[in-house]
Formats: C-alpha cells, sequence, structure tokens
C-alpha cells in the first residue's frame, strides 16, 4: 500500500523570487497536510550528503552550489498516496515538460531551478524527511 508521508522543499530560486506562499496553498489546495516545516539554508557539505545519490551525475557540483545558494523551506506532507501524488502536483522535472498547472510549470526556471522538490519513493520520503526534522519535530 502506498504511503501517506512525502517530503518536499522550496528551493532557492522559488523561495528568493518570493513564491513560497503560493507554492504553500497549492499543496494545501491539493489536500496536503503539513506535519513538520523549516525555513533553512544548507551549507555545501549538507546539500552534497543530502544529494549524494547523484553524485556521479554531471549536474552535481552545479547541484550542490545552487541548493546551498539561498534559503530553502523543507516540508514533511501527509496525504493518501502521498509520493506519486505530490510528484503530479509538481510536474516533470524539467519545466519545459511539465504540465500545465503545475508547480513548476508555474515557478521554475530550469531545470536545475525547478523550484521544488519531491520524493520519489516512501523509502526516501522517510529519509529525506529524518535528514531535515528531528524525532520532537516529527511529533504527528
Ligand atoms: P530534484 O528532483 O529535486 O532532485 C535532483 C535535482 O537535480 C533536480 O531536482 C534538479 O534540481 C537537478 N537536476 C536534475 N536533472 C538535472 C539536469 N539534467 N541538469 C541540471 N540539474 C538537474
Amino acid at each position: 500500500m502506498a504511503g501517506t508521508k512525502t517530503f518536499t522543499m522550496i528551493k532557492p530560486d522559488a523561495f528568493g523570487a518570493g513564491n513560497s506562499g503560493a507554492i504553500i496553498r497549492m499543496i494545501e489546495e491539493a489536500g496536503f497536510e503539513i506535519r513538520a516545516m523549516k525555513l533553512t539554508r544548507m551549507s555545501e557539505k549538507l546539500a552534497g550528503s543530502f544529494y549524494a545519490v547523484h553524485k556521479e551525475r554531471p549536474f552535481y557540483q552545479d547541484l550542490v552550489k545552487y541548493m546551498s545558494s539561498g534559503p530553502i523551506i523543507a516540508m514533511i506532507l501527509e496525504k493518501s498516496n502521498a509520493v506519486e501524488d505530490f510528484r503530479t502536483l509538481i510536474g516533470a522535472t524539467d519545466p519545459a515538460k511539465a504540465a500545465e498547472g503545475t508547480v513548476r510549470k508555474l515557478f521554475a526556471t530550469s531545470i536545475e531551478a525547478n523550484a521544488i522538490h519531491g520524493s520519489d519513493s516512501d523509502e526516501n520520503a522517510d529519509i529525506e524527511g529524518n535528514f531535515f526534522f528531528s524525532q520532537l519535530e516529527r511529533f504527528n
């Protein structure tokens, strides 16, 4: 059975452009409940370890620099079928390929500065939520 939690980050481009409020509104209107939320800024070291799975990809260094270039908003969200439904809401990684009305279609500026992250599996939702939030902050 699909899990009920996912993890997201509003990325530095979207935060810096003042789009956080509009994005959070879209998330809530789509039926996700915010279970934890944090405004923070990753060091290059932290961004590097968060994206360690992409270490061998050509875009890794740029991604690490970009993700540590400004504040992000991390959230744990709850909804039935959370991971899949959230990825539908945010759209394809490349905004040029994202469906109309998705977060990335509306707010992303490039494949790298693509406004928002969404976990790709229940297992990664757990790992990523635990990366940002302590047990005390994951009180639900
Ligand atoms: P996300 O899906 O959150 O996690 C991996 C990130 O790497 C992705 O969003 C983009 O920000 C970035 N990314 C993925 N593919 C590319 C690419 N081809 N070029 C540059 N950045 C990418």
